[in-house]
């Protein structure tokens, strides 16, 4: 995945200076444990990577946002983002471990959790278990609608969590299908999602303006990592003028409704809108 890297402890301090030197208000962490096992044990473990890195954030920049990513599927030797029981899904055992997650995560430090499983009732597993650890005003980010899109190739060559066996559309969401993610919005914001997510965002412009219009909920947006490698790729070929493609893509996440926008260009864009580059 172009400029993207997996970082080691001992890079973080490093690229979180940068971030905050660059203004940027809050990132969003993903894992790759030591080893993998069926059961995705390195996402829930007070010590595992993730808690680490979390720890090691806020001890450099205490005020910057730091919001986890929940799921299993970078820890797990399948690779898929729940546990499988007789080759499918176990949606009930998998929420279970989601909660646990959430919770080590808040409890090394996290600002925020954001569940990305799409596990049926996922949010409200997470909520109530924080609720039930006193941590009640440690908002969540539900991963509503998200869909299974061949976007996510290079994200998943970068994590190491591409499935070893079938795929993810038994939990993703059908591409064509538009009023279902209406309704997994509606469920997420009912189990109390304080940020429901639409991803990925450019190929899905149109979803994020429906549920603009229809909630009145905050909502955040997903640029994956094909849709940024695909300007990476013209960008470096010559094709396109790369910032002011970037720009122009983002300004129509926006535009659909989006009040939060997860991209893998933040940082250049932080630079160019400061006047850098
Ligand atoms: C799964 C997960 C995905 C991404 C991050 N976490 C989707 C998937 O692999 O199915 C994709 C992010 C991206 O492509 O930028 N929990
Ligand atoms: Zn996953």
């Amino acid at each position: 995945m172009p400029g993207n890297f997996q970082l080691s402890l001992d890079m973080l301090e490093e690229e979180i200076s940068e971030v905050v030197d660059l203004g940027i208000p809050a990132v969003l962490l993903f894992g790759l444990p030591e080893e993998k096992d069926p059961v995705g044990s390195g996402a829930y473990d007070p010590e595992g990577i993730i808690q680490e890195a979390i720890r090691v954030i806020k001890q450099t920049a205490p005020n910057l946002m730091v919001v986890g990513d929940v799921c299993l599927c970078e820890y797990t030797d399948h690779g898929h983002c729940g546990v499988i029981e007789n080759q499918r899904i176990d949606n009930d055992q998998t929420l279970e471990l989601l909660a646990r997650t959430a919770l080590a995560q808040v409890q090394a430090g996290a600002d925020m959790v954001a569940p990305s499983a799409m596990m049926d009732g996922q949010v409200r597993a997470i909520r109530e278990t924080l609720d039930a650890n006193g941590e009640e005003t440690v908002p969540v980010m539900g991963y509503a609608a998200k869909y299974a899109s061949a976007f996510y190739g290079p994200f998943r060559v970068a994590a190491d969590s591409t499935p070893q066996f079938g795929d993810r559309r038994s939990y993703q969401m059908d591409p064509a299908n538009r009023r279902m993610a209406m309704r997994e919005i509606e469920s997420d914001i009912a189990e109390g999602a304080d940020i429901v997510m639409v991803k990925p965002a450019l190929a899905y412009l149109d979803v994020i303006k429906t549920a603009r219009d229809r909630f009145d909920h905050p909502m955040a947006a997903y640029n994956v990592s094909g849709e940024f490698s695909m300007v990476k790729g013209a960008a470096r070929q010559g094709w396109i003028d790369e910032k002011m493609v970037t720009l122009e893509l983002l300004t129509a996440i926006r535009r659909a409704g989006a009040d939060i926008i997860i991209s893998y260009h933040a940082k250049e864009v932080a630079r160019w809108l400061r006047g850098d580059e």
